[in-house]
């Protein structure tokens, strides 16, 4: 980040803006939205800076600024769109020490003007630190649409019981918690629904228990998804937005990551074959000692949590310690995989189930009846199996399945460099050691895989079609 977000309180203070054209008018109107007084300097401004005229904080005077009329002015804004004269604001406003913004002229500028969505007295502003500022307006009107006119009101209502709440809940993360469940919970359900009496009673309820409810800790298990954030649910956003400390697996991206509160602690807990950070034992014992000091743990896992996951396996010892727990499923690596590379895991014509299974126990490489899982009508959806690619393949031949049988490799499934190898079982070893994957990698194994590049389905078309070119035919 280049620039740092700040609201800058401009009631009583002095604002300069120099032109008359619509660029000007927004300054304007924002200043003076801010209890500024603004002084604008044009000769002809046009209607939209007139339309101010009558505001009893803006002054206008009817020719170009000198030297001696950004005493202590604040900020000066440009806005006349000819070269000399914000060159010149330029020099004489930073003279006077004043900020200095001047439109489409990054060289003159402190600072730069968000896009702002306004619900009076919340304002959110969103800059893209001048990159693409049409992406920061493409998202203002998303907010727009998404927040409820109400909301505004909403904290003037909450404003009102700010001092009361303080006294109830002392405590700074309970006070933090129990504000998050006004706003979440039937407070704000009944503010929002129109009914301010009933949310008023239920708000003297909740301050008459105060921190009573609010000093258990909980661990919430749970599922990121494959990798592409958007492919997160609701409600795993939600709690990523209200936990205290985050645990997080090699498996969850930055991109989702950064999705979490930003006060949160964010604690790596990942593993890498052969490379523990923490234990299996060390992440459920930090688990319950943070949700025993009354802390929301967010145990935020890969996929999805109870597939291949080991969420059974930690919130066992959880569970053991009577500290409550709720799960999230997240979408698993291979309903991810399967969409992203555009190969369907049933259909009606090639396969009737599919089973989950992966190539990793406790002991190393399983021992698999292939004879049950690669058969006729059934796609086998192996996990954890990059590694073992080769042996997985041997014993699937050894115990009599078709050398043919179509396989593919979806390597970083839903990720932005997620990569497609197709090939049959007899020589998917080779193809997969030649392309060098990184992994996480999954293993579709059924004629599912022939219809890969099929169903129009963007971004498997193009590794389709170098496979043919390869001359393979599936
Ligand atoms: C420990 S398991 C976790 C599975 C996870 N709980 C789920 O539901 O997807 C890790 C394996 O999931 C698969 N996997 C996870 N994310 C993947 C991705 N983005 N692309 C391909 N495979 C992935 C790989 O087979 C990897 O070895």
């Amino acid at each position: 980040m280049d620039f740092l977000p700040i609201f800058l309180e401009v009631a009583g203070k002095r604002i300069v803006v120099d032109g008359g054209n619509t660029v000007a008018a927004r300054r304007v109107e924002r200043a003076l939205n801010a209890g500024a007084f603004v002084t604008v300097f044009d000769p002809e401004p046009g209607d939209e800076v007139r339309a101010f005229f009558e505001h009893e904080n803006l002054t206008h005077i009817a020719r170009l600024p000198y030297d001696a009329d950004f005493a202590e002015c604040i900020i000066a804004y440009g806005a006349s769109e000819v070269p000399e004269r914000d060159a010149l604001l330029h020099r004489a406003a930073k003279a006077a020490g004043a900020l200095v913004n001047v439109a489409d002229e990054k060289t003159y500028c402190d600072f730069i003007t968000p896009s702002v969505v306004e619900r009076e007295p919340i304002t959110i502003a969103i800059s893209t630190g001048g990159a693409a500022p049409v992406i920061a307006r493409i998202l203002r009107a998303r907010m727009e649409a998404m927040l409820p006119a109400a909301y505004g009101r909403l904290a003037l209502f909450l404003a009102r019981f700010r001092g009361r709440i303080y006294e109830a809940v002392p405590n700074g993360r309970n006070r933090r918690r129990f504000w998050e469940n006004l706003i979440e919970g039937p407070v704000g359900d009944a503010f929002l629904a129109g009914e301010e009496a009933l949310a008023e009673e239920r708000l003297e309820e909740d301050l008459a228990r105060g921190s009573a409810d609010l000093k258990h800790g909980e661990v919430w298990l749970v599922g990121a998804g494959p990798g592409d954030p958007d492919l997160l649910t609701f409600k795993a956003l939600r709690m990523m937005q209200h936990a205290d400390v985050v645990l997080y697996d090699r498996l969850v991206g930055d991109g989702i990551i950064d999705l979490v509160r930003r006060d949160a602690e964010r604690i790596y807990v990942g593993k890498k074959p052969r490379e523990h950070t923490l234990t299996q034992r060390e992440i459920t014992e930090l688990m319950i000692e943070r949700a025993s000091r009354g802390e929301r743990v967010l145990r935020l896992k890969g996929g999805d949590p109870f597939i291949f996951g080991r969420g059974g396996e930690e919130l066992e010892d959880v569970a053991a310690h009577g500290i409550p727990v709720e799960v999230v499923p997240g979408i698993t690596a291979a309903a991810g995989c399967g969409a992203a590379a555009g190969i369907p895991l049933t259909h009606r014509d090639h396969a009737q189930s599919c089973v989950f299974i992966t190539a990793h126990g406790a002991g190393g490489v399983l021992d698999h009846d292939w004879t049950r899982y690669a058969r006729k009508g059934q796609t086998v959806l192996v996990y954890m199996g990059l590694n073992a690619l080769g042996e997985v393949a041997q014993k699937a031949l050894s115990q009599g399945v078709d050398p043919d049988m179509p396989v593919a490799v979806i390597d970083n499934g839903t990720r932005l460099d997620q990569r497609v190898i197709i090939g049959r079982l007899d020589e998917i070893e080779a193809k997969v050691v030649e392309a060098d994957l990184p992994g996480p990698a999954l293993i579709v194994i059924g004629h599912v895989v022939s219809l890969y590049g099929k169903l129009g389905v963007k971004g498997s078309r193009s590794e389709y079609e170098m496979e043919l070119k390869a001359g393979h035919t599936l």
